[in-house]
């Protein structure tokens, strides 16, 4: 198979759909208006930005009046976490050990604080035990943020389960479902959350976009004091190219998403069978209560930074923990976690694919793989050496 191109780091960012530019295209141009302008021009953006926020209330299952555009996914859980610890002033958080660093360094700030954060452990697959949730609800609990699913090892948490025990102890619930919307079916009134983040670039929309569903009659403290948008909550003039492209992305992805899930649960598959047969591979995650397409796999004896680099050379991006951490060599805080050795983890490598990727392409990345894990164990230092030396013998 000759050289190719392969992206499969769909978790880190997108492509953005050609649907979804020539929706957002007019905003660019023609159709500038500030939406809080009165005359016709801002009329008319203004339209487009309530045509929005109804499109993705509807696939949400919420009221459009409960969604707030923000600038993505790492602001949406800011004005969250920072909004609750603004209006009580001190209490008690719960989350998970295995959050993104948008919510952990969020709460490692807030308990220098006045506020007291458990962060919950994870089993081996990285699921969060709602049991350990409730137990660790205390008289002080003011919020509970669990993320739905996790951006390195694509685990599906139970939501819903927390979500009915937060609605039975009448504590706040929030989830980071940056990397669930758009893969998987999120109706707010099933899940039981009273606040969700998601982020456009994640669904094949644009980038510094994002919505916030806040449910009705729960109060935020804005982050930012400013003009009146977004009913004070998210102030400042909205980014209406970029609402209207996060919209017509979900909406597309959506409509969609039964014949994507086929179709990245069969690339999933023939690639993990690919990967299995390299050995010394470790699939990591739940084995099935993952996000579809997504693989997290580790080698012994190899580092996942020497793994991503060799990849790259052959035109593949992949990426080894998440993007926001790479450039660093520290091992993954959700492998960890997990139970894994630092040795293991440091040996992880994310493929993440997407609704354009192909069989060819999972063939040419496993195709690239094979050889590359061999090369790269037999330069390890740690690699036994009788299996070095067998390694060498065709050299
Ligand atoms: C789970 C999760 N939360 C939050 C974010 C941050 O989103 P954004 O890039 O829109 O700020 C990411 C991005 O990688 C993510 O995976």
């Amino acid at each position: 198979m000759g050289r190719r191109l392969v992206y499969m780091d769909h978790s880190a960012t997108t492509p953005l759909r050609e649907e979804v530019i020539k929706a957002m295209e007019p905003f660019f141009r023609e159709r500038y208006g500030n939406p809080s302008s009165l005359h016709s021009w801002g009329r008319e953006t203004r339209q487009a930005v309530e045509s929005a926020r109804r499109k993705v209330g509807l696939a949400l299952g919420s009221e459009p009046e409960e969604i707030y555009f923000t600038g993505g996914g790492t602001e949406s859980n800011n004005i969250v976490l920072q909004g609750i610890a603004r209006r009580r002033g001190k209490g008690h958080i719960i989350t998970s050990s295995i959050e993104h660093h948008a919510v952990l360094d969020v709460c490692r700030d807030l308990a220098t604080g006045g506020f007291q954060v458990t962060y919950l452990p994870v089993d081996r697959y990285g699921m969060v035990d709602p049991r350990e949730v409730e137990e660790a609800i205390t008289p002080g609990t003011v919020l509970i943020s669990i993320m739905m699913a996790n951006n390195e090892v694509g685990t599906i948490q139970p939501i819903k389960e927390i979500g009915n025990l937060a609605r039975l102890k009448n504590i706040l619930f929030h989830t980071d479902a940056v990397q669930a919307v758009g893969k998987l079916p999120v109706k707010v009134n099933d899940l039981g959350v009273d606040f969700l983040s998601l982020s456009a670039h994640k669904f094949n929309g644009p980038k510094g976009v994002g919505a916030l569903y806040v449910r009705k009659g729960v109060s935020l403290a804005p982050l930012c004091n400013g003009g009146g948008q977004e009913r004070k909550l998210r102030p400042g003039t909205e980014n209406v190219p970029g609402i209207v492209g996060l919209a017509e992305a979900l909406e597309l992805a959506m409509g969609e998403l039964s014949p994507r899930t086929a179709h990245l649960v069969a690339l999933q598959k023939r690639m993990e069978e690919g990967l299995l047969k390299i050995g010394g591979a470790t699939v990591n995650g739940h084995p099935q209560l993952r996000l579809p397409g997504h693989i997290n796999v580790s080698f012994n004896y190899v580092e996942g930074e020497s793994l991503l680099l060799g990849l790259d050379l052959q035109g593949v991006a992949a990426s080894s923990g998440s993007a926001c951490t790479s450039g660093s060599i520290d091992p993954s805080h959700v492998l960890l976690a997990m139970g894994l050795e630092p040795e293991v983890a440091r040996g992880s490598l994310r493929l993440t694919m997407g609704w354009e990727n192909t069989a060819e392409d999972v063939d040419y990345v496993l195709g690239v793989l094979s050889p590359l894990v061999k090369r790269l164990r037999k330069i390890s230092a740690h690699y036994p050496q009788s299996r070095s030396w067998e390694g060498l013998k065709g050299v």
